[in-house]
């Protein structure tokens, strides 16, 4: 479970949190009332045997005949998969399972180049996300992919790809369809930032050999617990502290993170909380922080830049411990942590950052999570789902749609003249 420790804010938030917390709870109210986008509220424990056992059956198969998957997608439909694997894989070298790439988050003609020449003598499979199947960068990516699937496959290239989508509607269904493609259903009522635990998310982990039932019953705890109607439930917490923070002026907050590999978590986390709450001009904006590395570059603005910034501080559990070795001549001059564990180093490091920041006019907030596995990770995708919404409630937005990202295709679409 996630903990949120707000106790170093409270100095900043004079009237308390207990007003925030009400909110909160009115929040929680109208999400429970939502029915247009609510499918991801009880996704967990409304995940059947039969959908696992489907994903795990071509997973298997990707994993038998394929030495990279291709992950086609954009947004909501890529960056859950991307966090999930990028934290739950060794950061060096290979596992043994298919590696897994990804395309179709950007339209640059140099990575499609190099991804195809990549490609090109790789036994590969591909699978393509999209919910609406319209979305133009995962479109250009499969049709570029698929042909060069073609050259090498012939016929049977169509049993190599995976498409994930909308059960009834959009290209990609039309598609998959006529080609008789593997496909997987994007639930209507499961919005692209929240589908993580859908098959979006699990197809690409399940192909990497991670447990997709373990995330999933991860995630079914933290229903039980971010649901519930308290004023310490965690996910409550961390949206009341973010919106008390608001009404003060605090406009940015930084997630900091203490693993290089939760780079593409905060990259998740960004699209989830900007596009559910930047709307009718207001909206807390999401940065992310990799720390300690991002202290020899923002540290200077954090410690004493506008003062428009709060911060949240994510801490996963040690799990392998390094310790520093003595050295009779100490060039280096660290014989004095000479015997300490790595992660001790670490998290001194983030409780000196921590008090730095408050004493300099930034609030921080801990949130505290068990050791990465597929569960937690599950788990802390729900909490930060839940949260969302919450505190998109309480400062009076919509949390489910996205009109803003329909602006710049509008203007592309015409540009490039398509009818
Ligand atoms: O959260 C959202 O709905 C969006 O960010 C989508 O995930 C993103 O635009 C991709 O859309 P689609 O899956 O329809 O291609």
């Amino acid at each position: 479970m996630v903990r949120t420790d707000i106790s170093a804010l409270l100095p900043f938030i004079l009237e308390g949190i207990e007003p925030w917390l009400e909110k909160a709870a009115a929040a929680a109210e109208k999400l429970n009332a939502e029915t247009a986008f609510a499918g991801w509220l009880h996704l967990p424990s409304n995940t059947s045997a039969e959908l696992l056992d489907k994903i795990n059956a071509a997973a298997a198969k990707i994993r038998s005949d394929s030495q990279v998957l291709l992950v086609i997608g954009i947004g909501g439909s890529y960056l859950g998969a991307r966090a999930a694997l990028e934290l739950l894989r060794p950061q060096f070298g290979s596992d043994g399972s298919p590696e897994v790439i990804f395309a179709g988050n950007n339209l640059s003609g140099l990575y499609a180049s190099q991804l195809l020449a990549y490609l090109e003598d790789k036994d590969f499979s591909i699978n393509v996300i999209s919910k609406s199947g319209t979305t133009t960068e995962p479109a250009v990516a499969f049709r570029i992919s698929y042909s060069l699937l073609e050259k090498k496959y012939g016929e049977a290239a169509a049993a190599r790809v995976y498409a994930t989508t909308d059960a009834n509607r959009g290209a990609l269904r039309t598609m998959a369809d006529k080609a008789g493609f593997t496909t997987f259903v994007i639930p209507d009522d499961v919005g692209g930032r929240y589908s993580v635990l859908t098959p979006v998310g699990l197809l690409p982990l399940a192909a990497a050999g991670i447990s997709i039932k373990d995330m999933i019953n991860g995630a079914k705890a933290g229903e039980a617990e971010y649901l519930r109607k308290s004023s310490d439930n965690p996910a409550w917490l961390y949206a009341a502290a973010r919106q008390a923070l608001y009404a003060k002026g605090k406009k940015i907050e930084t997630l900091s993170f203490w693993e290089p590999r939760f780079r593409f978590l905060g990259e998740w986390w960004k699209q989830l909380y900007g596009e559910s709450e930047g709307k009718e001009n207001i909206g807390i904006f999401p940065a992310s922080l990799e720390l300690t590395a991002d202290l020899h570059s923002m540290g200077q603005y954090m410690q004493e830049g506008e003062r428009t910034i709060f911060e949240t501080m994510l801490y996963s559990q040690p799990e392998a411990p390094v310790v520093i070795p003595f050295d009779e001549a100490d060039l280096d001059g660290l014989n004095y942590i000479a015997g300490k564990d790595m992660d001790y180093v670490n998290r001194t490091a983030l409780e000196a950052t921590a008090k730095a920041h408050t004493d300099g006019g930034v609030p921080c907030m801990r949130l505290d999570i068990p050791a990465v596995t597929a569960a937690s990770v599950g788990n802390l995708f729900y909490f930060f789902e839940v949260a969302c919404a919450v505190s998109a409630y309480i400062s009076g937005v919509y949390p489910f749609d996205q009109p803003g990202v329909e602006a710049y295709k509008k203007n592309m679409f015409a540009m490039l003249g398509k009818k």
